[in-house]
């Protein structure tokens, strides 16, 4: 029985590195799980496929620019191209939760807007779709993020965000 104490010992020891190793992968697999389908957090998808070569008569692509879905309710309807953004400049009213499809009508480019979650990649032929809300009036600029070229340093826009109320925002456009 003596020589027992110490192997068991040992076993107790094993069992103390054992278990938060399988426990750890287990509980960031539940973490996965509640977040995915719980809390509904998803990497942004492709929205759609569209005709990079056709953008000009591909609707809401023909008309860039932004609309008003509802209250306080944006769609920004966004071509990405060498080496500018159509539009470059949104205006919203503060309190505006924005939703951005995006596309690219030539090579990969990036919408990047460093004050919210946004980053996404625009790809010719897929149309991105991120969503974001703008409390805080000021000018929140946005970025290309990909390299794209020459010109990829010049590739920038801005959000500007006007106090509630400001009509020629609630307007949009
Ligand atoms: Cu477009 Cu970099």
């Amino acid at each position: 029985m003596a020589a027992m104490k110490p192997a068991s010992t040992i076993y107790w020891y094993e069992l103390l590195w054992i278990l938060p190793s399988l426990a750890l992968p287990v509980g960031m697999f539940a973490v996965l799980l509640v977040t995915a389908f719980g809390a509904q957090i998803h990497l942004p998808g492709i929205e759609r496929r569209v005709n990079p070569a056709k953008l000009d008569s591909t609707p809401p692509f023909d008309h860039p620019g932004v609309v008003q879905l509802g209250a306080g309710r944006y769609e920004v309807h966004m071509v990405g191209q060498v080496w500018s953004f159509d539009p470059a400049e949104i205006r919203v009213p503060a309190g505006a939760e924005v939703t951005f499809l995006a596309t690219s009508s030539d090579v990969v480019h990036g919408l990047f807007i460093p004050s919210t979650h946004t980053n996404v990649m625009l790809l010719p032929g897929q149309v991105a779709r991120v969503t974001a809300r703008f409390d805080q009036p000021g000018t929140y600029p946005f970025f290309c993020h990909e390299y794209c070229g020459l010109g990829h340093q010049t590739m920038s826009g801005q959000i500007i965000v006007e106090p509630a109320g400001t009509t020629a925002a609630a307007k949009g456009n």
